[in-house]
C-alpha cells in the first residue's frame, strides 16, 4: 500500500464534509497537515473558515493560508474538527497523541459536533494497546507519578526527543508512553483510572469521541459511522 495515496484520499474525502463559514478544528499530524493545506487551498470568497488549530505547528501551517484562526478558549462548541489517530477500534475508539499533542487534541475533539478521524489501514487494531498510549503529566515529581500509572498494568517509559532531551508538550507537560502487555480491554475504565491519577493532566484514549472515521485505501476509502 502507498501509505501517502492512501492518507490523501482520507484527507480529501473528510474536507467534503466541511461548509462555507464553518469553525473547524485543525488537527496534528501528517494525515491533519494534509487536510489542512487542502482546506487552505480551497479558500476563496466563497469559502471562509475559522480554524481552531490542535498545536503551535498546525497553527503555523494554518497561518500561512491566511486562514482566519481562533484559540481554544475562544468557544465552547465548534461545527467540526478532523484530526488524525494512531490506532482505531472497530468501536471507533482512538489512541492519539503520538504527536505529542494530545491535550489539544482532545479539547478541540470535545467541543466539536462531528469529528472526523482521518487514518490510513495501517491504525485499525481489533485491540487498542498494540502500541503504546501516550499520557501527558505534569513534570513535578513525574518520577512517582508514572509508578502510579504502571499499576495499571503497562511500563510507562518518559518520552524523549532524538537527541535524549525529555520531550516538552506544547502545554510544558511531559508525555510517558504506555506499553500494556495484553492491551487495552476497557479503554472507558482505564481512562477513567489514568485521569484519577494526581499529576495526569490527560491521556490519549479518545473514546465515544469519534463521529466518522475515514480509512484511506491506496485507491479507495472506507467510512465507519
Ligand atoms: C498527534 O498528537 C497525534 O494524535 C496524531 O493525530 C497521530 O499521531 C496521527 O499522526 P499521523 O497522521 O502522522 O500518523
Amino acid at each position: 500500500m502507498n501509505q501517502e495515496f492512501a492518507k490523501k484520499n482520507a484527507a480529501k474525502e473528510a474536507v467534503k464534509f466541511v461548509e462555507h463559514g464553518m469553525t473547524v478544528g485543525l488537527g496534528t499530524g501528517s494525515t491533519a497537515s494534509i487536510a489542512v493545506d487542502l482546506l487552505g487551498n480551497k479558500l476563496s470568497e466563497n469559502f471562509q473558515i475559522t480554524g481552531m488549530p490542535t498545536s503551535i505547528e498546525t497553527k503555523k501551517q494554518a497561518e500561512k493560508w491566511g486562514m482566519d484562526l481562533i484559540g481554544i478558549e475562544d468557544r465552547d462548541s465548534i461545527d467540526i474538527a478532523i484530526d488524525g489517530a494512531d490506532e482505531v477500534s472497530p468501536s471507533l475508539d482512538l489512541i492519539k497523541g503520538l504527536g505529542g499533542a494530545l491535550l489539544r487534541e482532545k479539547k478541540v475533539g470535545r467541543k466539536a459536533k462531528e469529528l472526523i478521524i482521518i487514518v490510513d489501514e495501517t491504525k485499525i487494531v481489533e485491540r487498542l494497546g498494540v502500541g503504546p498510549l501516550p499520557v501527558e503529566v505534569g513534570t513535578e515529581n513525574h518520577d512517582s507519578i508514572a509508578r502510579e500509572i504502571e499499576k495499571q498494568g503497562c511500563q510507562a517509559k518518559l518520552r524523549t526527543e532524538e537527541s535524549g532531551d525529555v520531550f516538552v508538550t506544547d502545554n510544558k507537560n511531559y508525555i510517558y508512553h504506555c506499553h500494556f502487555p495484553e492491551g487495552i480491554k476497557n479503554p472507558e475504565e482505564m481512562d477513567v483510572r489514568l485521569l484519577n491519577i494526581d499529576g495526569v493532566k490527560d491521556t490519549g484514549l479518545f473514546v465515544n469521541m469519534a463521529t466518522k472515521v475515514i480509512i484511506g485505501k491506496e485507491k479507495s476509502i472506507e467510512i465507519w459511522e
